[in-house]
C-alpha cells in the first residue's frame, strides 16, 4: 500500500440539506446518503485502507426529532440486511460502537449476527458508529478498566485497550463532509495525530473518486508527529557546535 493511509474514518454530514436544497424532506438526504455507503465501503477496500469507521448517528442526534431518529435506524437495519452477503463476499470485519441498547431488537440481533459472522475475517475493519460519542466511548474505556483494575493508575495503553475497538487503532484521515469544520464529539482519542480533511460536497453527493482524491493529496503531506521534518535533521548543527544557550 504506498499511500500510507491505514485507518480512514469519516463524518457523513450534510444529508438534511442536501435534501432541503433539492426541496425534499431531511429524511430523503439520509435515504440517499445510505445509498452512498456501500461505494466508499468497496472504494475504502479498493484503495487497501485496513480499517474504515464512519459516524453514522452520534449520541447528540437522540435530540433530533422522533421521525428523523426512526428513519435513521430503519436505514441502519436496511443496510444490514442489503450489504451482508457483500461484507461476507469481501471478508469485511464488521461492528457497531456506540450504546445500541435503545435500538430495536431486531436490528440488534442483526448487528449480533454479522459481527460474529465476520470477526475473524482479516479483510477491511469496519465500524459503524451508531449512537456514539467520543465522550461517551472514553468514560466507558475508563470505567471498565477501573472495574477491572481497582485502585490502579491508568495509561495510555490501559486507555487504548479499553476503547469500544481498539485494534482499529489511531485515526490516519479523519474526513468530514458537509462543509463544517468540526469534529462533533467523532473518535477523540484516536484522531490525536490524523490529517483532518474537510470537504464541501455534501454526503449525498461523495464519491469513490473523491476519496481517491483525498486519500492521494493527504498521503503528500508530511507527518512529523511533534518531530522534525525529514529534510530539516540532516541541515542542522549538531549539538557540539550549537552555540545557542538556554536561560
Ligand atoms: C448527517 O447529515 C447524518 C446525521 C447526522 C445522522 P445531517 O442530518 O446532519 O445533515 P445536515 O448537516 O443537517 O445537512
Ligand atoms: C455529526 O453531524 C454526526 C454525524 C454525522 C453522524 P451533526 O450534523 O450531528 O453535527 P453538528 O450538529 O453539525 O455538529
Ligand atoms: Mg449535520
Amino acid at each position: 500500500m504506498s499511500h500510507g493511509i491505514k485507518h480512514v474514518a469519516i463524518i457523513m454530514d450534510g444529508n438534511g440539506r442536501w435534501a432541503n436544497q433539492r426541496l425534499r424532506p431531511r429524511v430523503w438526504g439520509h435515504v440517499r446518503g445510505s445509498t452512498v455507503v456501500s461505494d466508499i465501503v468497496q472504494a475504502a477496500d479498493d484503495l487497501g485502507v485496513e480499517a474504515l469507521t464512519l459516524y453514522a448517528f452520534s449520541t447528540e442526534n437522540w435530540s433530533r426529532p422522533s421521525q428523523e431518529v426512526g428513519a435513521l435506524f430503519r436505514l441502519l437495519h436496511k443496510f444490514l440486511l442489503k450489504e451482508r452477503k457483500r461484507l461476507l463476499a469481501n471478508k469485511v470485519s464488521f461492528r457497531v460502537i456506540g450504546n445500541t441498547t435503545r435500538l430495536p431488537q431486531d436490528t440488534k440481533d442483526l448487528i449480533a449476527k454479522l459481527e460474529t459472522e465476520t470477526k475473524d475475517f482479516a479483510g477491511l475493519k469496519l465500524t459503524f458508529c451508531f449512537s456514539y460519542g467520543g465522550r461517551m466511548e472514553l468514560v466507558h474505556a475508563m470505567n471498565s478498566f477501573i472495574t477491572a483494575n481497582p485502585g490502579k493508575e491508568i495509561t495510555e495503553e490501559d486507555v487504548q485497550d479499553h476503547l469500544m475497538r481498539p485494534e482499529t487503532g489511531d485515526v490516519d484521515l479523519l474526513i468530514r463532509t458537509g462543509g463544517e469544520q468540526r469534529v462533533s464529539n467523532f473518535l477523540l482519542w484516536q484522531i490525536a495525530y490524523a490529517e483532518l480533511c474537510f470537504t464541501p460536497t455534501k454526503w449525498p453527493d461523495f464519491t469513490a473518486r473523491e476519496l481517491k482524491r483525498i486519500v492521494e493529496s493527504v498521503s503528500k503531506r508530511e507527518r512529523r508527529f511533534g518531530g522534525l521534518p525529514a529534510a530539516a535533521d540532516k541541515n542542522l548543527p549538531r549539538p557540539e557546535v550549537q552555540s545557542i544557550h538556554v536561560q
